[in-house]
Protein backbone atom coordinates (compact mmCIF):
# COMPACT_ATOMS: atom_id res chain seq x y z
CA UNK A 1 0.00 0.00 0.00
CA UNK A 2 1.13 3.79 -1.13
CA UNK A 3 2.70 5.79 1.84
CA UNK A 4 4.60 8.25 0.12
CA UNK A 5 3.63 9.85 -4.05
CA UNK A 6 7.26 10.45 -4.97
CA UNK A 7 7.06 8.82 -8.22
CA UNK A 8 4.48 7.62 -10.90
CA UNK A 9 5.96 4.19 -10.60
CA UNK A 10 4.69 4.16 -6.52
CA UNK A 11 1.20 3.84 -8.47
CA UNK A 12 -0.03 0.88 -9.74
CA UNK A 13 -2.62 0.98 -12.45
CA UNK A 14 -5.54 0.76 -10.25
CA UNK A 15 -4.67 3.67 -7.42
CA UNK A 16 -4.01 5.64 -10.77
CA UNK A 17 -7.64 5.03 -11.95
CA UNK A 18 -8.94 5.69 -8.43
CA UNK A 19 -7.04 8.63 -7.78
CA UNK A 20 -8.38 10.23 -11.07
CA UNK A 21 -12.00 9.13 -10.78
CA UNK A 22 -11.61 10.87 -7.82
CA UNK A 23 -10.42 13.84 -8.79
CA UNK A 24 -12.86 13.92 -11.50
CA UNK A 25 -15.57 13.58 -8.60
CA UNK A 26 -14.09 16.61 -6.29
CA UNK A 27 -13.47 18.31 -9.43
CA UNK A 28 -17.01 18.18 -10.51
CA UNK A 29 -17.98 19.36 -6.73
CA UNK A 30 -16.06 22.18 -7.19
CA UNK A 31 -17.77 23.26 -9.94
CA UNK A 32 -21.31 23.10 -8.62
CA UNK A 33 -20.06 24.32 -5.59
CA UNK A 34 -20.28 21.27 -3.24
CA UNK A 35 -19.46 22.31 0.08
CA UNK A 36 -15.59 20.22 0.71
CA UNK A 37 -14.73 21.84 4.09
CA UNK A 38 -15.46 18.75 6.23
CA UNK A 39 -12.54 16.47 4.67
CA UNK A 40 -9.42 18.15 5.80
CA UNK A 41 -10.56 20.42 8.88
CA UNK A 42 -8.02 21.17 11.07
CA UNK A 43 -5.21 19.43 8.91
CA UNK A 44 -1.79 21.10 7.66
CA UNK A 45 0.29 20.10 4.89
CA UNK A 46 3.97 21.36 4.56
CA UNK A 47 5.28 22.81 1.25
CA UNK A 48 8.60 22.54 1.22
CA UNK A 49 10.10 24.14 -1.61
CA UNK A 50 13.57 24.78 -2.75
CA UNK A 51 12.27 26.46 -6.34
CA UNK A 52 9.83 28.58 -7.41
CA UNK A 53 5.97 27.91 -8.49
CA UNK A 54 2.93 29.15 -9.50
CA UNK A 55 0.86 26.05 -10.08
CA UNK A 56 1.86 23.60 -7.29
CA UNK A 57 1.96 25.90 -4.35
CA UNK A 58 -1.24 27.47 -5.46
CA UNK A 59 -2.87 23.93 -6.06
CA UNK A 60 -2.12 22.91 -2.99
CA UNK A 61 -2.51 25.94 -0.83
CA UNK A 62 -5.99 26.66 -2.62
CA UNK A 63 -6.65 22.79 -2.41
CA UNK A 64 -6.13 22.42 1.38
CA UNK A 65 -8.22 25.90 1.95
CA UNK A 66 -11.25 24.31 -0.02
CA UNK A 67 -10.68 21.23 2.41
CA UNK A 68 -11.03 22.87 5.40
CA UNK A 69 -7.48 22.84 6.43
CA UNK A 70 -4.23 24.51 5.82
CA UNK A 71 -1.19 25.17 3.95
CA UNK A 72 2.47 25.90 5.40
CA UNK A 73 4.93 27.52 2.90
CA UNK A 74 8.62 27.12 3.28
CA UNK A 75 10.59 28.17 1.11
CA UNK A 76 14.96 27.71 1.03
CA UNK A 77 14.87 31.12 2.71
CA UNK A 78 12.46 29.99 5.35
CA UNK A 79 14.36 27.22 6.36
CA UNK A 80 17.48 26.21 4.55
CA UNK A 81 16.71 22.27 4.50
CA UNK A 82 20.04 20.77 4.19
CA UNK A 83 22.03 24.16 5.11
CA UNK A 84 20.86 24.90 8.64
CA UNK A 85 18.99 21.84 9.41
CA UNK A 86 19.37 18.28 8.33
CA UNK A 87 17.23 16.88 5.52
CA UNK A 88 16.30 14.21 8.39
CA UNK A 89 15.82 16.23 11.07
CA UNK A 90 13.22 19.12 8.91
CA UNK A 91 11.15 15.63 8.40
CA UNK A 92 11.11 14.80 11.99
CA UNK A 93 10.66 17.91 13.14
CA UNK A 94 7.48 18.66 10.44
CA UNK A 95 6.14 15.07 11.38
CA UNK A 96 5.22 16.45 14.89
CA UNK A 97 3.00 19.13 13.40
CA UNK A 98 1.66 18.74 10.08
CA UNK A 99 -0.04 15.61 8.66
CA UNK A 100 1.61 15.80 5.03
CA UNK A 101 4.93 17.06 3.17
CA UNK A 102 4.93 18.27 -0.52
CA UNK A 103 8.14 19.05 -1.03
CA UNK A 104 9.72 20.81 -4.12
CA UNK A 105 13.47 20.05 -4.99
CA UNK A 106 16.53 20.14 -6.72
CA UNK A 107 17.70 16.63 -6.25
CA UNK A 108 15.10 13.97 -6.19
CA UNK A 109 17.39 12.26 -3.28
CA UNK A 110 16.24 14.86 -1.20
CA UNK A 111 12.58 13.67 -1.41
CA UNK A 112 13.27 10.27 -0.75
CA UNK A 113 15.46 11.33 2.03
CA UNK A 114 12.21 13.13 3.41
CA UNK A 115 10.39 10.36 3.44
CA UNK A 116 12.77 7.66 5.34
CA UNK A 117 12.77 10.49 7.68
CA UNK A 118 9.30 11.24 8.40
CA UNK A 119 6.51 9.56 10.10
CA UNK A 120 3.82 11.20 7.63
CA UNK A 121 2.78 10.97 3.68
CA UNK A 122 5.84 12.85 1.48
CA UNK A 123 4.37 13.88 -2.32
CA UNK A 124 7.07 14.89 -4.67
CA UNK A 125 6.06 18.07 -5.99
CA UNK A 126 9.15 18.19 -8.47
CA UNK A 127 12.52 16.95 -8.73
CA UNK A 128 14.99 17.17 -11.40
CA UNK A 129 14.32 13.77 -12.07
CA UNK A 130 10.00 13.05 -11.71
CA UNK A 131 7.33 15.54 -11.73
CA UNK A 132 4.22 13.17 -10.78
CA UNK A 133 1.88 16.14 -9.81
CA UNK A 134 1.84 17.55 -13.19
CA UNK A 135 1.70 14.05 -15.15
CA UNK A 136 -1.75 13.21 -12.90
CA UNK A 137 -3.06 16.54 -13.80
CA UNK A 138 -2.45 15.89 -17.69
CA UNK A 139 -3.62 12.14 -17.78
CA UNK A 140 -6.87 13.50 -16.46
CA UNK A 141 -6.87 16.28 -18.98
CA UNK A 142 -6.47 13.69 -22.09
CA UNK A 143 -8.96 11.51 -20.21
CA UNK A 144 -11.54 14.81 -20.74
CA UNK A 145 -11.08 14.53 -24.55
CA UNK A 146 -10.02 10.94 -24.63
CA UNK A 147 -12.27 8.51 -22.72
CA UNK A 148 -10.43 5.26 -23.61
CA UNK A 149 -6.39 5.98 -22.83
CA UNK A 150 -5.45 2.82 -24.13
CA UNK A 151 -6.80 4.34 -27.97
CA UNK A 152 -4.36 7.90 -27.12
CA UNK A 153 -1.74 8.06 -29.02
CA UNK A 154 0.85 11.36 -26.94
CA UNK A 155 3.76 12.98 -28.70
CA UNK A 156 6.36 14.32 -26.12
CA UNK A 157 8.70 16.84 -28.20
CA UNK A 158 11.61 18.51 -26.20
CA UNK A 159 14.18 17.85 -23.18
CA UNK A 160 14.24 14.29 -22.12
CA UNK A 161 13.65 15.84 -18.40
CA UNK A 162 11.71 15.52 -15.14
CA UNK A 163 8.06 15.89 -16.98
CA UNK A 164 8.90 13.84 -19.77
CA UNK A 165 9.62 10.26 -17.27
CA UNK A 166 6.65 11.67 -15.35
CA UNK A 167 4.32 11.46 -18.21
CA UNK A 168 6.28 8.27 -20.23
CA UNK A 169 5.51 6.40 -16.69
CA UNK A 170 2.24 7.42 -16.06
CA UNK A 171 1.43 6.74 -19.68
CA UNK A 172 2.92 3.21 -19.59
CA UNK A 173 0.99 2.34 -16.57
CA UNK A 174 -2.41 3.20 -18.11
CA UNK A 175 -1.61 1.36 -21.33
CA UNK A 176 -1.69 4.69 -23.51
CA UNK A 177 1.27 4.89 -26.25
CA UNK A 178 3.89 7.72 -25.87
CA UNK A 179 6.33 8.57 -28.59
CA UNK A 180 9.18 11.31 -27.25
CA UNK A 181 11.05 12.99 -29.72
CA UNK A 182 14.70 14.76 -28.00
CA UNK A 183 17.82 15.52 -29.41
CA UNK A 184 20.51 12.21 -28.74
CA UNK A 185 21.92 13.93 -26.10
CA UNK A 186 18.83 15.25 -24.14
CA UNK A 187 17.06 11.68 -24.12
CA UNK A 188 15.03 10.82 -20.88
CA UNK A 189 17.14 8.74 -17.99
CA UNK A 190 17.92 4.87 -19.52
CA UNK A 191 16.59 3.83 -15.50
CA UNK A 192 13.48 5.84 -16.85
CA UNK A 193 13.10 4.71 -20.22
CA UNK A 194 13.40 1.44 -19.10
CA UNK A 195 11.06 1.03 -15.96
CA UNK A 196 8.45 3.00 -18.24
CA UNK A 197 9.00 0.37 -20.91
CA UNK A 198 8.68 -2.38 -18.03
CA UNK A 199 4.92 -0.98 -17.28
CA UNK A 200 4.07 -0.57 -20.76
CA UNK A 201 5.01 -4.52 -21.04
CA UNK A 202 2.56 -5.04 -18.08
CA UNK A 203 -0.11 -2.89 -19.24
CA UNK A 204 -0.53 -3.02 -22.86
CA UNK A 205 1.09 0.32 -23.68
CA UNK A 206 4.17 1.43 -26.17
CA UNK A 207 6.80 3.64 -25.07
CA UNK A 208 9.18 4.53 -27.44
CA UNK A 209 12.28 7.54 -28.00
CA UNK A 210 13.18 9.01 -31.72
CA UNK A 211 15.21 11.99 -32.49
CA UNK A 212 12.90 12.69 -35.04
CA UNK A 213 10.11 15.52 -33.90
CA UNK A 214 7.82 14.35 -37.15
CA UNK A 215 8.06 11.04 -36.18
CA UNK A 216 6.60 11.76 -32.49
CA UNK A 217 3.93 13.88 -33.84
CA UNK A 218 2.69 12.16 -36.93
CA UNK A 219 -0.98 10.84 -36.25
CA UNK A 220 -0.81 11.98 -32.38
CA UNK A 221 -3.91 12.80 -30.16
CA UNK A 222 -2.14 15.57 -28.30
CA UNK A 223 1.23 17.04 -28.64
CA UNK A 224 3.22 18.17 -25.28
CA UNK A 225 6.51 20.25 -24.53
CA UNK A 226 7.90 21.74 -21.34
CA UNK A 227 10.72 24.54 -21.60
CA UNK A 228 14.37 23.40 -22.54
CA UNK A 229 16.52 24.71 -19.84
CA UNK A 230 14.70 23.41 -16.66
CA UNK A 231 14.81 25.31 -13.17
CA UNK A 232 18.30 24.93 -12.22
CA UNK A 233 19.15 24.65 -15.97
CA UNK A 234 19.28 27.99 -16.64
CA UNK A 235 22.73 28.71 -17.29
CA UNK A 236 22.97 25.96 -20.13
CA UNK A 237 19.97 27.73 -22.00
CA UNK A 238 21.82 29.52 -24.73
CA UNK A 239 23.91 26.17 -25.34
CA UNK A 240 20.47 24.31 -25.36
CA UNK A 241 18.51 26.60 -27.95
CA UNK A 242 20.41 25.75 -31.08
CA UNK A 243 20.06 22.03 -30.14
CA UNK A 244 16.33 22.35 -29.47
CA UNK A 245 15.83 24.52 -32.28
CA UNK A 246 13.78 21.70 -34.65
CA UNK A 247 12.00 20.43 -31.48
CA UNK A 248 9.68 23.57 -31.66
CA UNK A 249 6.51 22.73 -31.58
CA UNK A 250 4.91 25.56 -34.03
CA UNK A 251 1.93 25.33 -36.40
CA UNK A 252 4.29 23.05 -39.07
CA UNK A 253 4.85 20.61 -36.31
CA UNK A 254 1.57 20.37 -35.30
CA UNK A 255 0.13 19.66 -39.04
CA UNK A 256 1.31 16.50 -38.95
CA UNK A 257 -0.89 15.27 -36.08
CA UNK A 258 -4.29 14.32 -36.04
CA UNK A 259 -6.42 17.50 -37.03
CA UNK A 260 -8.18 17.96 -33.37
CA UNK A 261 -5.04 16.97 -31.29
CA UNK A 262 -4.22 18.94 -28.15
CA UNK A 263 -1.31 20.85 -27.65
CA UNK A 264 -0.17 20.66 -24.10
CA UNK A 265 2.63 22.11 -21.80
CA UNK A 266 2.78 21.94 -18.05
CA UNK A 267 3.52 26.09 -18.22
CA UNK A 268 5.72 28.46 -17.14
CA UNK A 269 6.38 28.32 -21.36
CA UNK A 270 8.63 30.47 -23.16
CA UNK A 271 6.79 31.41 -26.46
CA UNK A 272 8.73 31.44 -29.34
CA UNK A 273 11.03 29.11 -27.99
CA UNK A 274 9.87 25.34 -27.17
CA UNK A 275 6.45 26.39 -28.66
CA UNK A 276 5.25 29.37 -30.44
CA UNK A 277 2.46 31.32 -29.73
CA UNK A 278 -0.16 30.70 -32.00
CA UNK A 279 -0.22 27.16 -31.40
CA UNK A 280 0.00 27.29 -27.55
CA UNK A 281 -2.65 30.12 -27.56
CA UNK A 282 -4.50 28.63 -30.42
CA UNK A 283 -7.60 26.24 -30.49
CA UNK A 284 -6.23 23.36 -29.92
CA UNK A 285 -4.36 24.62 -26.57
CA UNK A 286 -5.17 22.52 -23.04
CA UNK A 287 -2.88 24.05 -21.11
CA UNK A 288 -5.32 25.93 -18.51
CA UNK A 289 -7.06 23.05 -18.19
CA UNK A 290 -4.04 21.24 -17.27
CA UNK A 291 -3.15 23.71 -14.72
CA UNK A 292 -6.80 24.09 -13.50
CA UNK A 293 -6.72 20.03 -13.10
CA UNK A 294 -3.43 20.46 -10.88
CA UNK A 295 -6.27 21.63 -8.22
CA UNK A 296 -8.50 18.63 -8.61
CA UNK A 297 -5.51 16.07 -9.06
CA UNK A 298 -3.83 17.27 -5.73
CA UNK A 299 -7.03 17.29 -3.66
CA UNK A 300 -7.42 14.04 -5.03
CA UNK A 301 -3.85 12.89 -3.45
CA UNK A 302 -3.61 14.45 -0.47
CA UNK A 303 -7.11 13.53 0.44
CA UNK A 304 -6.48 9.98 -0.30
CA UNK A 305 -3.75 10.00 1.59
CA UNK A 306 -4.42 11.81 4.62
CA UNK A 307 -8.44 10.59 4.96
CA UNK A 308 -7.43 7.11 4.21
CA UNK A 309 -4.04 7.27 6.03
CA UNK A 310 -3.27 5.30 2.61
CA UNK A 311 -3.93 5.54 -1.19
N1 LIG B 1 3.71 23.18 -14.00
C1 LIG B 1 4.15 23.53 -12.81
O1 LIG B 1 4.55 22.70 -11.98
O2 LIG B 1 4.12 24.87 -12.55
P1 LIG B 1 4.83 25.60 -11.33
O3 LIG B 1 6.32 25.42 -11.50
O4 LIG B 1 4.41 27.02 -11.43
O5 LIG B 1 4.36 24.96 -10.05
N1 LIG C 1 10.87 20.87 -16.48
C1 LIG C 1 10.45 22.08 -15.80
C2 LIG C 1 9.05 21.95 -15.31
C3 LIG C 1 8.51 23.16 -14.60
C4 LIG C 1 7.12 22.95 -14.08
C5 LIG C 1 11.41 22.37 -14.65
O1 LIG C 1 11.80 21.44 -13.95
O2 LIG C 1 11.75 23.53 -14.46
Amino acid sequence: MLKHYLSVADLSHDEAIALLERAAILKEEWHIGVDQTSHLRGQTLALVFEKPSLRTRVAFEAGMTQFGGHANYLSANDIDMGGRESVADVARNLSRWVQCIAARVFRHQTVTELARHATIPVINALSDIEHPCQALADMLTLHEHYSDLHECRLAYVGDGNNVCNSLMLLGATLGMTVIVACPPDYRPHPDMLAQAEHLANEYEGTIAVTSVPEEAVEGADAVYTDVWASMGQEHEAARRRPVFEPYQVNAHLLSRANPEALVMHCLPAHRGEEITADVIDGPQSVVFEQAENRLHVQKALIVQLLEAGHL
